[in-house]
């Protein structure tokens, strides 16, 4: 008891510091984890979905100096672990659940951690992590970027993290003559649409899409691509109408591992009567035509949240599903309302069936409404720690959507903590459970797989406030250690409560541990 108190005055005096820290102004940047240390650490989700006798990739992500010698005990037959770079590739095995042990080791030491592959044929067990080409490039992205962006996915550590699916979003196939989206009316998109068998062409930045996507398999990672259902994707470029299936076979043969399904003009298509079965209608479609593939295709349903897209996506395939419109960054502190909105359809969450409130933009990217070039984000820092924070806790997908030539060492470290991640990725897929303090302060509560909880205090205000919680409003019994999972800190044991400063916009996230 002494103890916690003792520990609890530390805090509260440690905590006055930190906030003055988060005070500074929306031009100050600080650091609030620290670097990795030199001995490995393996940062994969303890489990990984996948289909029987499919093709197999997967890059185990791990921090700490390389060179690493990894290995791994019970890999199952027709998978095989380059013991140097720590990609697995072959053939997955028939359906089961495979327990397997990875190890890493390099002249630091040691590590080893438990890997689930569950071959079931449910992808995304965890939320997918990854790169999207569309906040940072829009109607400029080309083949050669993306080569570019997939080194710089291994070259930032990103990838030891777990960020692994390379998206190309809109604007690679023909677009639409004339375009009045396109700003820099770049003629070299324009071409025809379809050859005489229907199959789509690219346009001419993606001169040969098998090459891309093998560029992107060599280094570990996966890549992805994106469509419409409807005859022209949002940005006027040719959509899958009437071609779904053909298309589908063709992203599959080209390699792509992932795909996008951007509603766009289906709005042309769709019946007046608008119906909750006319908006599942081309989703299920589609699904039907990815699930006739023999590849895993994780599928992403972007309609921005119509039709209460989280009580049927899951049935047409839906791996994830928007639950809003584009984020578009006008108002930059929308990201509260954003993610509020998103956890109130909580219970829809589970492994494989995502709820997705839009990118992670943050470091240098283009605004939405102006589409253009990637500019520094003028997003407070502490509002970026907490816009990270609440993806984590609600177990969103991670995917983000902003130039990686120009990234700095503050984006790097908000995007690269592996205690905020491994609550992203906790296999129980929770979304973090909401409770309301006030119009403009709020706690997430979210299980964990291994019977701790993450606990996060989030502030609205402008300017500092204390934000306090006890045991019984969160769930939580008895002595319990907290670590707080930003500065990666032992903050010793509490009893029965707890409290914070929370600076302007900012947040607190803690990981409760129950002692026995
Ligand atoms: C919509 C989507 C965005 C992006 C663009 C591409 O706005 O919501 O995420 O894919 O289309 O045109």
């Amino acid at each position: 008891m002494k103890n916690s108190v003792f520990a609890f005055l530390l805090i509260l005096f440690t905590n006055t510091v930190h906030a003055q820290q988060g005070n500074k102004g929306s031009s100050d940047y600080f650091i609030l984890t620290p670097g990795p240390a030199n001995s490995p650490r393996l940062n994969n989700a303890l489990v990984y979905g996948c289909g029987p006798a499919r093709d197999f990739l997967y890059r185990i992500p791990c921090q700490g100096k390389r060179p690493i010698k990894f290995s791994a005990s019970e890999l199952p037959a027709g998978l095989k672990l380059d013991e140097n770079t720590g990609i697995i590739t072959g053939l997955s095995p028939q359906k089961g659940t495979y327990d397997v042990i990875l190890k890493a080791k390099n002249k630091y030491g040691v590590s080893s951690k438990k890997f689930q592959i569950k071959v079931e044929g449910k992808l995304a067990l965890t939320p997918p992590m990854g790169w999207s080409s569309w906040y940072a490039y829009y109607d400029r992205i080309t083949d050669k970027i993306i080569r570019q962006t997939t080194d710089l996915m291994i070259e930032t550590g990103m990838a030891d993290l777990g960020y692994s699916y390379v998206n190309l979003d809109d604007c690679w196939a023909i677009s639409a003559p004339n375009n009045k989206m396109m700003l820099l009316g770049d003629t070299t998109r324009y071409g025809i649409a379809r050859k005489n068998d229907g199959s789509i062409n690219t346009n001419r930045h993606f001169p040969d899409m098998k090459s891309m996507t093998t560029y992107i398999h060599s280094k570990g990672l996966k890549a992805g691509i994106y469509s419409s259902p409807g005859p022209q994707t949002c940005m006027n470029f040719e959509g899958s109408y009437k071609h779904e299936a053909q298309d589908a076979k063709q992203f599959a043969e080209w390699g792509f591992d992932f795909l996008k399904y951007d509603w766009c003009s289906y709005w042309n298509i769709i019946p007046q009567t608008r119906t909750t079965a006319d908006f599942i209608k081309p989703y299920a479609q589609m699904g039907q035509e990815l699930n006739r593939i023999n590849r895993d295709i994780i599928y992403s349903l972007c309609q921005y949240g119509h039709a209460d897209v989280w009580k049927w996506g899951a049935s047409v395939g839906g791996n994830s599903w928007r639950t809003a419109g584009d984020l578009g960054f006008k108002e930059l502190d929308k990201v509260f309302d954003i993610a509020l909105r998103n956890a109130s359809f909580g219970k829809y969450n589970k492994p494989g069936e995502w709820n997705d409130p839009d990118y992670i933009s943050i470091g240098y990217f283009g605004g939405n409404l102006t589409r253009g070039y990637p500019e520094k984000t003028k997003m407070p820092a502490w509002l970026q720690y907490s816009y990270m924070s609440l993806w984590s806790m609600m177990a969103s997908p991670i995917i983000y959507s902003g130039d990686l030539t120009q990234i700095d060492e503050f984006t790097l470290n908000v995007l690269c903590n592996p205690e905020i991640i491994e609550i992203n990725q906790d296999p129980l897929g929770q979304c973090g459970k909401v409770i309301m303090h006030s119009d403009k302060q709020f706690i997430m509560v979210k299980e964990l797989s291994d019977g701790t909880r993450a606990v996060a205090l989030f502030n609205r205000e402008h300017t500092p406030v204390k934000i306090s919680t006890r045991w019984n409003e969160i769930g939580a019994d008895g002595k319990q250690k907290l670590r707080d999972v930003w500065r990666q800190k032992d903050l010793g044991a509490f009893t029965d409560a707890f409290e914070w400063d929370i600076p302007a916009q900012g947040c607190m996230v803690v990981k409760l541990t129950p002692i026995k």
